[in-house]
């Protein structure tokens, strides 16, 4: 019985991949499971919710991946570029609301030399804040430079572990690196994130039970993952398809199996749920990133359709989420929100 596996998950924090895709293909235990992760969100870190403040600083990328819409080949969107000293104002700013952890996220970008994203992660790092980067694929030594530099923490996606798949979705790229990545990114001492996508077109059950175990393998110390969403500039616009409680179910797997590492309630899933990502706090996420960018630029990093906050300031989505994390009746971090060992 899939109660059961849940039960059982709940407590040994194991399962296996038949058990996974038992549980993924069964909706009639859904409450259950997200009763489940979020019981063991609470016993093993609280009632707190960490709170990131992203700036999206530039939305050229060299890349091509078929589901985004920052890739090379769309000729549909504005490029833009933020310049170091606007990237270092933008966090000021954040900090002085509250926020004790800043994410700088782009797309791959060969413009930010190493000594601008230094002169980036000094200036952000003296104002006694977490530094989390999320560029792209980079190489061990310059992974090194920014660690040097003062960065803690490195987001990147495996996006699906399924080889023949990432192979297709994303052209000129090998699987092997990404895997290498995240392992240089490892012996170089960041908190490493990674996570995948939900609903890609040909993903299988099987390969998202796959990853699940691999996030587990690779004992990551922060998931973020999310509804894949079909964006109209792209190779894969005619496959939209709501995936929003699939990727809640897989979230909510993954606080089962990795009880105490950092899940944040992304932005893509309250793209698709205007409840998305209070649903995510109340079955396992323990982390929102609001957007701190500002002005046309939150808007111009399009990567899927129906992203929430373009018309927001970063003050008014600050206010926002302390509301909401409020309202169910939790409490937003003063930490710097490390994973809790
Ligand atoms: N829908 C949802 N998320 C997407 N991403 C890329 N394209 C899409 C899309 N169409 C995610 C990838 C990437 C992150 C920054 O955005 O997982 O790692
Ligand atoms: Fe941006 Fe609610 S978080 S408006």
């Amino acid at each position: 019985m899939n109660i059961d596996l849940i039960n059982k998950a709940e407590l040994k924090h194991n399962l296996t991949k038949a058990e996974l895709i038992s549980i993924l293909q069964d909706n009639s235990i859904n409450s259950e499971l997200f009763k489940a992760a979020d019981r063991v969100r609470k016993k093993y870190l609280g009632d707190e919710v960490h709170l990131r403040g992203i700036i999206e600083f530039s939305n050229n990328c060299k890349r091509d991946c078929l589901y985004c819409g920052l890739r090379v080949s769309n000729k549909n969107i504005k490029r833009y570029r933020l310049k170091a000293e606007e990237i270092v104002n933008l966090a000021n700013r954040a900090v002085s609301y509250g926020y004790r952890s800043i994410v700088l996220q782009s797309g791959e970008d060969e413009y930010y030399n190493l000594d601008m994203l230094k002169y980036i992660i000094k200036n952000i790092k003296s104002m006694g804040v977490a530094v989390t980067l999320s560029l792209g694929e980079k190489s061990f030594a310059e992974y090194k430079y920014y660690r040097e530099a003062g960065a803690d923490r490195y987001l990147l996606r495996i996006e699906t572990t399924d080889r023949e798949l990432y192979d297709s979705l994303d052209p000129g790229m090998l699987h092997e690196n990404r895997k290498m990545c995240l392992e240089s990114l490892k012996k170089l001492g960041y908190e490493v994130g990674t996570g995948n996508l939900v609903g890609l077109p040909n993903q299988t059950i099987e390969s998202i039970a796959e990853d699940i175990l691999f996030f587990k393998k690779m004992d990551a110390d922060m998931i973020g993952l999310g509804p894949f969403i079909a964006n109209e500039d792209t190779p894969l616009k005619k496959f939209s398809k709501d995936n929003f409680w699939m990727s809640i179910k897989v979230m909510s797997l993954v606080r089962l199996l990795l009880p105490n590492i950092n899940i944040p309630a992304t932005t893509a899933m309250e793209s698709l749920n205007k409840n998305g990502r209070i649903i995510a706090l109340q079955s396992g996420a323990n982390v929102v990133m609001p957007n701190i960018t500002e002005g046309e630029y939150r808007k111009l990093y399009a990567i899927y359709p129906g992203k929430i906050c373009v018309n927001e300031t970063p003050n008014q989505c600050f206010n926002c989420i302390i509301g909401k994390i409020g309202s169910i009746g939790r409490v937003v971090s003063k930490g710097l929100g490390s994973r809790r060992k």
